[in-house]
């Protein structure tokens, strides 16, 4: 805990921990290093309670890198007017019925974000400004835990694989804007990457999926590629951290090391959050390693 303050690191189980007793309006710089060594260890940090302008939420992003702009989603980039860095997720619609968001009110599927670039986010967080009386929790999962379930022959085979990551589909489900749909795996737009990845700063390997749907393990068959996908993503749920959402919360995750999904929401409730993320400062690393957690 840093000198003169009182935050606190509370595990929220084998994914995941709140960061309790500080505001992130008026962050100390001791207290966002401490808070960046909880996020290294945990992948993903919750804060509780708090009171943030766009402005504040910009400010405490930035300790993080730079800010990456907003995806193209297939409703078309949404931020508020004078914040283009601020990405609205919301099913909430205007006065003249157009949509102040993106992503709507559906289910989610796991995938991490914007892995079919080339340099994708190394994090990204939600801010909840108004959340539904049910539904719409995300959970996240850890792709660290996962490599170690895994039998030391898969991992292995692994290693030396790069997998497509899929850019048609947002995480909604929708075409990307100037998209044109496309479901062969093999042709579809997207960028590969290293199945197992190393994280820059903790060193640890994750194994690095993105999403399921038109993923493509390279050079293989499309069946066999299919049929490995199928296996590596059974192992996806072993350590998974459900958050309810309640107005003030903030929680921050690791793009590399962790997956996040949506569960749906009565369409008749609001539900407005804020999301920034960080540049990816380089392309994801194959991860070198030796394995040791792996069975
Ligand atoms: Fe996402």
């Amino acid at each position: 805990m840093p000198a003169g303050s009182k935050l606190e690191v509370a595990p929220l189980g084998a994914l995941g921990a709140e960061i309790k007793a500080v505001d992130l309006a008026r962050v100390s710089v001791a207290e966002v290093e401490a808070i960046k060594s909880a996020w290294y260890r945990h992948d993903v940090v919750v804060f509780r309670n708090q009171r943030l302008t766009d402005d504040d939420l910009l400010a405490f992003s930035r300790h993080f890198g730079t800010l990456d702009p907003p995806p193209n989603q297939g409703a078309g980039r949404k931020s508020p007017p004078g914040y283009p860095d601020i990405y609205v997720v919301s099913n909430v619609r205007d006065e003249r019925g157009e949509p102040i968001g993106a992503l709507g009110d559906g289910e989610a599927l796991w995938h991490t974000d914007m892995s079919y670039a080339a340099h994708p986010p190394d994090a990204s967080m939600l801010y909840a400004l108004e959340i539904p009386a049910h539904g719409g929790d995300t959970s996240f999962c850890s792709m660290k835990a996962a490599l170690t379930r895994m039998p030391k022959s898969l991992v292995e085979r692994l290693r030396g694989l790069d997998i497509k990551h899929d850019g048609t589909y947002d995480s909604g489900g929708y075409v990307r804007k100037g998209l044109t749909a496309s479901d062969d795996p093999r042709t579809s737009v997207g960028t590969p990457h290293p199945a197992i990845i190393e994280h820059p700063v903790s060193g640890k390997p994750a194994l690095y999926l993105g999403r399921r749907r038109n993923a493509y393990v390279m050079g293989l068959d499309l069946a066999e590629s299919e049929r490995l996908l199928d296996q590596i993503w059974s192992y996806v749920e072993t350590a998974v951290y459900r958050h309810r959402w309640a107005v003030g919360d903030l929680v921050l995750w690791d793009n590399r090391t962790t997956m996040h999904r949506r569960d749906a929401f009565d369409p008749n409730a609001r539900r407005i959050m804020h999301r920034t993320q960080i540049k990816g400062s380089s392309a994801p690393k194959r991860a070198s390693m030796l394995l040791a957690t792996a069975q």
